[in-house]
């Protein structure tokens, strides 16, 4: 994404430039190995590791409380790829209120405090609510979703997430007819969060749906990932994923979701309004205006041999959203 440098304007690191944990401490093993001799271990390792992680998941973490949920019969709703391991899923992100390297977050968001938690909806509404976090958490049944989430930068992954679909939150407060927007909102407290106040971004993190995106079944409002409560690194307590979207539209630490008539100003919106558009939907024949988006990285493939995997219009979603955009001129609303 991108950064504000002190004297030139912004820099923007893009994913596929930087080298994910894995492939560092992998590439760094190698070396060491072929330094002594034994490189043919190393390749037997990987191959071990990938035979692994296809037959029998991802490694558990086991320290968060359990979170799971059925898988969901919701259409699209469960990619087959194979999943992202734990530790990078966990290791590897952007939540920019705890810095801007991609392992910031998971070494600074301990401090973020997730309980007590409430998410205040208010807006165009008939029941504006005030729900705790253990009222969200009962609202609907967790349903286990496994989605493609791909970055702008030109990285994915593929995370067993935990959680329901955010109408059924919608429909419980009742929206007006004159409601077409949804904000998302986020945690800003930068006493617990140590770059908000910094000039990278306005703070707080907002982002923003239509309300009929909003809407669609595959919009997830989530609590957990991996059968367990979401790490502070991945969200926590509540986040959102819309797996067709690029992944900054799946805000993190949601504290306020709000029903507008106008279209709202979104966090990178207001940033880069040239290379951040409203609907950011995954579109492989639409350039980021310094990167091309037709192929992606794929996080946990990225041994010496892995190649760049093709981006799919929508993230591969489009039998089931591809009908939201009917008509529209996505060059223009990109
Ligand atoms: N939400 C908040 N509050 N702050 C952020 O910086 N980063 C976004 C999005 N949600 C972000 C956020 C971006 S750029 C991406 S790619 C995804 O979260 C990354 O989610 P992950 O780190 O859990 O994979």
């Amino acid at each position: 994404m991108l950064i504000k440098t002190h004297d030139s304007g912004f820099h923007h690191p893009v994913g596929s430039e930087i080298t994910a944990p894995t492939a560092y401490r992998q590439r760094r093993q190698l070396l060491q190995l072929m330094a002594t001799g034994s490189a043919g271990a190393v390749m037997a390792a990987w191959a071990g590791r990938d035979a692994w992680a296809q037959g029998a998941g991802v490694a558990r973490p086991g320290k968060l409380a359990a979170l799971p949920g059925a898988k969901s019969a919701v259409a699209g709703a469960i990619t087959m790829d194979k999943l992202t391991d734990y530790k990078d899923a966990s290791t590897y992100n952007n939540f920019y209120e705890f810095g801007t390297d991609k392992g910031d977050p998971a070494k600074n968001a301990h401090t973020l405090k997730t309980s007590p938690w409430t998410v205040e909806v208010e807006g165009l509404v008939k029941k504006p609510a005030k729900y705790t976090l253990e009222d969200l958490l009962k609202l609907s049944a967790q349903e286990e979703r496994i989605y493609r989430l791909r970055c702008v930068e030109g990285w994915s992954m593929v995370i067993p997430w935990v959680g329901y679909s955010m109408s059924q939150l919608i429909k419980k407060v009742e929206p007006l007819g004159s409601a077409k927007y949804v904000e998302f909102v986020t945690q800003a407290d930068p006493k617990t969060m140590p770059f908000v106040g910094s000039s990278v971004l306005d703070w707080p993190y907002v982002e923003a749906l239509r309300l009929d995106e909003a809407m669609h079944p595959l919009t997830l409002l989530s609590f957990g990932m991996y059968g367990e409560v979401l790490p502070n690194q991945s969200g926590a307590p509540v986040r959102l994923v819309v797996p067709w979207k690029y992944g900054f539209k799946s805000g993190k630490s949601l504290v306020k979701i709000r029903f507008t008539d106008k279209q709202p100003d979104t966090a990178w919106n207001k940033a880069a309004a040239n290379e951040y558009g409203f609907y950011s939907n995954v579109n492989p024949d639409v350039d980021h205006p310094r990167w091309s988006q037709a192929t992606e990285r794929r996080i946990g493939e990225d041994g010496l041999f892995a190649k760049k995997r093709k981006t799919l219009m929508f993230n591969g979603y489009e039998a089931q959203v591809g009908q939201l955009y009917a008509g529209m001129d996505l060059k223009k609303n990109f």
